[in-house]
């Protein structure tokens, strides 16, 4: 299975709008040994999926199909829509438990890959019963900022993918957060037995984001 290069665009004023449509259409340019996927606004996802070459994540999505919902986003829409996967429980868009659950199970039957994100070991372990496809690492207080999980908590990184292969009888695979910004990360989360990263500003605010993409991967 190739590694998975998560780039989560937020609401990052240089993601939105036209220039996120230009990044996602330099990204589906890139050819390598990654699966090279972004999560843009929820906005912009409804505007460019499906789009060829890139795998396109939904940020959140509540756990509904269809019916008399009000400002919800929909696990059917992000089917039919072509969207490829979906982040849950983003340290700045939390759910409860039982919610994710019934989110994870919706999104599995629809065929959608579903990254989770956990803060903690602890809850890393109780979310793997659920077996979403990923588990996203990424303690909050090191999201956004200039020191990377790789270089805080490397030992701790190992411990997480053991745990969650236990927990989920192998069923989810590990990927971790926060702080990404360098090539030497990258290499490093895989040595330690992650499935991919995810990154969020160290891309969404380089002069040249595809550049910085590619960095990433060891691509010129
Ligand atoms: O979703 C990924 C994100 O939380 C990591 O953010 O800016 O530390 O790469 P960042």
């Amino acid at each position: 299975m190739k590694p998975l290069l998560l780039v989560n665009f937020k609401l990052y004023s240089a993601m939105l709008g036209e220039k996120g449509v230009r990044f996602l259409r330099g990204l589906a340019t890139i050819r390598s040994s990654w699966t090279i996927a972004a999560a843009p606004s929820m906005l912009l996802l409804g505007k460019v999926s499906p789009l060829k070459g890139i795998s396109l994540f939904a940020q959140h999505v509540d756990p509904i199909m269809e019916g008399p919902f009000t400002g919800h986003i929909s696990v059917l829409e992000l089917e039919q829509g072509g969207v490829r996967g979906v982040i849950l429980n983003h340290s700045e868009r939390r759910i409860s438990l039982p919610v994710l659950a019934e989110t994870v199970r919706l999104c599995t039957k629809a065929r959608l890959v579903t990254v989770v994100c956990a803060s903690t070991s602890a809850e890393a372990q109780r979310i793997a019963r659920l077996r979403p496809s990923y588990i996203a690492y990424e303690p909050p207080e090191l999201i956004g900022g200039k020191r990377s999980v790789i270089e805080v908590e490397s030992q701790k990184l190992r411990t997480v993918v053991q745990l969650v292969k236990k927990k989920s009888h192998s069923a989810t695979q590990v990927l971790c957060g926060a702080g990404i910004h360098s090539r030497h990360d990258v290499q490093e989360a895989l040595r330690l037995g992650m499935a991919g990263v995810l990154v969020s500003h160290a891309v969404c605010g380089a002069k040249d984001p595809v550049k910085k993409e590619k960095e990433l991967i060891g691509l010129r």
